[in-house]
């Protein structure tokens, strides 16, 4: 059973400026939800109920939605507004949520092993909130990766089959199939240019990760861009152990670019919301 899962938040968000300048981009509602309490629903209906943040500078408001709001509480008490609390009121009643902050912002594999001190010597899952995932009428995308954990014991990152003019964005993988939607990688190349990609399937924001990963990072060195990979990390735990790529059943919206959100935002008020 997995119990924990990281949510790096971290990043600045520079694609939603103004917005972003002094408000989280994970804050960002979709519909009436911010973006990052679709995650935190998503971690806890997979039974990872100890959510660990890695936020940043500026980042409160997130450490603040997961709380109990006093005042407000106080003011609508007894009111027809009072259910309106009840989905978050319902997260913050099943979960457990703890924060570390990253200094600088390092990548997301320093973003990972930041986190380390919530997390330990034990396999996690980790949700990129941009990442909006929906798989209305069955399990979530994490719960998918948590049941094929079990069969696996190994690190699990979820792809997902992308058009060649989108692949330069993402980690992509190359890896033998084991069964339908299931391969066992074997390499992994970040941000390739569609040439040089090795398949179609791109990786997405939903990971289970064994902690040896930690140490794995620990070792690597900061890529290009002078930051720390996840990639890098996961291509070394893929070559000396395993690691699974899997394509989920569901739909995922990149809400980390304007385009993406705009998507999920009209996608969530035709199928989801419900006032
Ligand atoms: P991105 O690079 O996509 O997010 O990182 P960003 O930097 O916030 O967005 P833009 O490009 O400026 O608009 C992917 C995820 O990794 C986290 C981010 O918060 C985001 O959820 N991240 C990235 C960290 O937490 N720390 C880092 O050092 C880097």
């Amino acid at each position: 059973m997995i119990r924990k899962c990281l949510f790096p938040v971290a990043g600045y968000g520079t694609r939603f400026l103004p917005a972003t300048k002094s408000m989280p981009k994970e804050m960002l509602p979709v519909v009436n939800k911010p973006l990052v309490q679709y995650g935190v629903e998503e971690a806890i209906e997979a039974g990872m109920t100890n959510c660990a943040f890695v936020t940043g500078r500026g980042k409160r408001s997130i450490a603040d939605h997961f709380d109990i709001s006093y005042e407000l509480e106080h003011q609508i008490a007894g009111s027809s507004k009072e259910s309106l609390l009840s989905s978050i009121r319902d997260v913050i009643d099943h979960g457990v949520f703890t924060m570390v902050r990253q200094r600088e912002m390092l990548g997301l594999g320093h973003a990972v092993l930041t986190g380390e001190p919530l997390i330990g010597p034990e396999p996690f899952g980790m949700v990129l909130s941009d990442d909006l995932c929906v798989n209305p009428g069955g399990p979530g995308v994490l719960g998918q990766m948590a049941e094929l954990f079990r069969q696996f014991r190994c690190s699990i990152v979820a792809v997902q089959e992308v058009a060649p003019e989108e692949i330069h964005k993402y980690g992509v993988i190359a890896g033998e199939s084991m069964r339908d939607g299931l391969y066992r990688v074997e390499r992994m190349v970040e941000k390739p240019s569609a040439e040089e990609a090795p398949s179609n399937l791109a990786i997405i924001g939903r990971y289970i990760l064994t902690p040896d990963i930690f140490d794995i990072i620990r070792e690597t060195e900061p890529g290009a861009s002078g930051e720390i990979q996840i990639t890098d990390a996961l291509q070394r735990q893929a070559r000396d152990g395993c690691v699974m790529a899997y394509k989920f059943e569901g739909q995922r919206f990149d809400c980390g670019s304007v385009p993406g959100f705009v998507e999920a935002t009209n996608h969530v008020y035709e199928h989801i919301y419900s006032d």
